[in-house]
């Protein structure tokens, strides 16, 4: 039994039974059992299931919010707006549902039809983190059905209750329809249950969302099998400001970026540079936002900056401003513990550091801004016009003049080397979701083999 709490004031707030080997092994057979049901469905009546889903959770989308709010410990409107992610999510999928499919490509041999046809990998694992206990459940679940897959779901064991709440509302839907609730099973459990999904055969792709250090352990766990993973890790992004930037748009894009759900986010901005030009009045600017940020029980509409999920998150945070000073760094604001409730700690500004401190290269999910400057002279039109060109960005979501996070679903999201490399969500991320088979079937009563060869 594990107990989550409320990380605004450390009352606990419910024990969640976790599963053990024994049900994961039971939930496992149940999913693929129900799997075989799922796949035979049209995908456009799959699709029909997803609109459903998606309006179920539109009912709920407050009381869902709220649920976020108090167990993860982000803003209720944070905590509505992935919900609403998920929603959003549903809405793509269903279109999806009648447009996923393979072109009839020309063969060279004549009287042959080549033709690429996809179809579902199976049963889908996904193992999400606490900071979006329901948007990146959604983001994969959504596709991956409309596809034609069973989900099987771990959460995070610390916000059990969001995924018991989510997977009931579906559950719901799919028996209203007759459907078996086992297309979308969940084991709430920690690293035991993820371990064996990572090394077990029956998960046709493992979703996996957290940290690299898990990441590569889970990746190298599915490669030993040859199976499929789709990894979305860590992330230590950054914004660069170049001289003839708006301001207006650099303080409000910064600041969202690293102060929004407490750092908290695989896309929290955690490196900006600065021109020399503009460095000075950007970090004053910046201070000046970062002390009127409101603070607060994150349900309150007022509040604008809640708690970290959990104590360690607290040391983590002390820890990396410990080392940010003595590789060099100047705190200018925050840096330290709040004196309240919960696990609440000042948004910081570190300033002062070389580009390749260690602790810039290291991703501390917390509310630390490390602003680095910088002298060469390019313009913000150039750098526009360069993030299309092979020699560009190599980052997965490059942005121009928008703060770092809040990444649309519509778009393939995911990042590059360790950050994982996988893509979820929208644009063809859902071919991830399904195999492709290359048919190429020869219709004529000739059998003309390809690149000319004669073989008699
Ligand atoms: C994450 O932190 O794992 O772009 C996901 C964003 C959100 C998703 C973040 N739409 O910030």
């Amino acid at each position: 039994v594990v107990t989550t709490y409320c990380p605004a004031n450390n009352e606990p707030i419910a024990s969640v039974r976790q599963g053990n080997l024994e049900d994961y092994e039971e939930t496992v057979k149940k999913a693929k059992e129900a799997w075989k049901v799922w796949a035979d469905i049209p995908a456009p009546k799959r699709g029909e299931i997803v609109r459903q889903i998606g309006d179920a959770l539109r009912q709920k989308i407050k009381v869902l919010g709220s649920l976020v709010s108090l167990e993860m410990g982000k803003i209720f409107v944070e905590g509505v707006g992935e919900v609403q992610e998920y929603v959003d999510v549903c809405d793509y999928a269903v279109g999806l549902s009648r447009m996923i499919g393979g072109p009839i490509l020309p063969s060279e041999r004549p009287g042959h039809a080549l033709i690429e046809q996809w179809n579902p990998v199976g049963l889908v694992g996904v193992i999400t983190a606490f900071n979006f206990p329901v948007a990146v459940y959604g983001w994969n679940s959504a596709i991956a059905m409309i596809c034609g897959n069973a989900c099987l779901w771990k959460g995070a064991p610390t916000t059990s209750l969001v995924s018991v709440a989510v997977t009931r509302i579906i559950a719901k839907v799919l028996e209203d329809n007759k459907l078996p609730g086992a297309i979308c099973s969940l084991v709430c459990g920690g690293a035991d249950i993820g371990t064996a999904m990572a090394r077990d055969e029956r998960m046709d792709l493992l979703s996996f969302t957290g940290s690299t250090k898990v990441g590569k352990q889970v990746a190298l766990m599915v490669q030993e099998r040859f199976g499929r993973s789709l990894l979305e890790l860590g992330g230590n992004n950054a914004i660069i400001v170049f001289e003839d930037a708006d301001l207006n748009l650099v303080i409000p894009s910064a600041l969202f970026a690293s102060v929004g759900t407490a750092g908290q986010r695989c896309t929290t901005a955690r490196r900006l540079f600065l021109h020399e030009s503009i460095h000075d009045e950007v970090v004053a600017k910046l201070a000046k936002a970062y002390a009127q940020v409101r603070i607060g029980d994150p349900w309150d509409s007022d509040t604008l900056y809640g708690p970290l999920h959990t104590k360690e998150a607290v040391k983590m945070f002390l820890d990396a401003v410990e080392q940010a000073k003595q590789q060099g760094g100047s705190v200018v604001c925050g840096g330290k513990v709040i004196n309240r409730p919960g696990n609440y700690v000042e948004p910081t500004i570190v300033t002062g550091l070389p580009h390749n401190a260690p602790i810039v290269h290291t991703e501390t999910f917390a509310p630390i801004l490390y602003v680095l400057k910088f002298k060469s002279h390019v313009t913000c039109m150039q750098l526009s016009q360069c993030f299309r060109k092979p020699k560009g960005s190599d980052c997965g979501i490059v942005n121009v003049n928008i703060p770092t996070s809040g990444a649309e679903i519509g778009g393939a999201f995911g990042g590059e080397k360790h950050t994982g490399g996988g893509r979820e969500s929208g644009s063809d991320s859902w071919k991830l979701y399904m195999r492709r088979s290359t048919c190429t079937i020869n219709y004529s009563k000739d059998l003309p083999l390809a690149q000319g060869i004669k073989f008699q």
